[in-house]
């Protein structure tokens, strides 16, 4: 911020990788005190308006694929289970419209819904608070996650023990897959689904809770071996926590179309090629 007089101020916003994104004074800031408006001229709109559609899509998807159809819509087939339904949770007693997945579904939709990288994602293209940097939002205030009903949000760092429990699931589900009636095999369902084990590892072990988990409060990652080794293992969340938004959409695409081609094979809409032959 550049002082010019005791009223008048040059302010300059950067973005998280230093870009210079606009310049502007405080006597411009005053005309440009109502919402939507920036002198910004770059398509600042496009990133909001895409993970404001691609949000939608997965959650409409999953709401349909998961709880809506559930039994209705096979997620089984050979050795593949959809990771929707992993660990497949079923009983008699459940009525058949009740989806086995509403019972798994809630830990790992808590964990992502409260993700900060989504949470920035979301409050900017569904909130418009603020829709960017630089552009004026609707509200006059910001009373931040400290109060009803943000607060909710601060469950992350406990929705995080109940994701790290699905790390393993999901590579025991893919693991599964390269085994089918006593024969070791390889199809592409194996590989779509070891894909998603691991960019689901990527994204749960790059998460800000886990990087605090594994490397807060210390005054000093030197003092004894234990020290040492915490410091590795939080350089390596580190490197991961960096890349956290690439991550977290990778994972969710390929998590969404994991499902979906496990249901596609098992409604032989589509052919399966691996080396067990069919499963039908
Ligand atoms: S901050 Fe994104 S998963 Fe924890």
């Amino acid at each position: 911020m550049k002082v010019i007089n005791k009223n008048q101020f040059i302010i300059t916003y950067f973005n998280l990788y230093g870009v210079k994104l606009v310049t502007q004074s405080t006597q411009e800031e005053s005309l440009l005190n109502r919402y939507g408006k920036t002198l910004r001229t770059d398509r600042w709109w496009f990133e909001p308006l895409l993970v404001g559609i691609g949000l939608f899509l997965f959650i409409m998807y999953s709401t349909v694929s998961a709880a809506i159809l559930g039994n209705y819509w096979s997620y089984e087939i050979g050795p593949y289970l959809s990771p929707f339904f992993e660990p497949l949770f079923y009983t008699d007693v459940i009525p058949k419209w009740v989806s086995p997945a509403i019972f798994i579904l809630w830990a790992p939709l808590s964990f992502r819904m409260t993700c900060y990288y989504y949470r920035r994602a979301y409050y900017r293209s569904y909130f418009l608070s603020p829709p960017a940097c630089a552009v004026r939002e609707p509200a006059n205030s910001y009373a931040g996650e400290s109060t009803v009903p943000l607060i909710v949000q601060n469950i992350h760092r406990f929705a995080m023990y109940g994701a790290l429990i699905f790390v393993p699931i999901l590579w025991n589900g893919a693991i599964r897959s390269f085994y089918w009636e006593g024969e070791i095999g390889i199809g592409v369902g194996s590989l779509i689904l070891t894909l998603n084990a691991f960019l689901l590892s990527g994204y749960t072990l790059g998460c800000h809770s886990f990087r605090h988990l594994v490397g807060g409060g210390l005054n000093s990652f030197t003092g004894s071996k234990y020290q040492v080794i915490r410091k590795k293992v939080w350089d390596m969340v580190s490197s991961l926590n960096a890349h956290h938004k690439k991550w977290a959409w990778s994972s969710l695409i390929i998590v969404g179309f994991s499902d979906l081609y496990v249901h596609m094979v098992a409604a032989e809409w589509i052919v399966d090629f691996n080396t067990w032959g069919s499963f039908f």
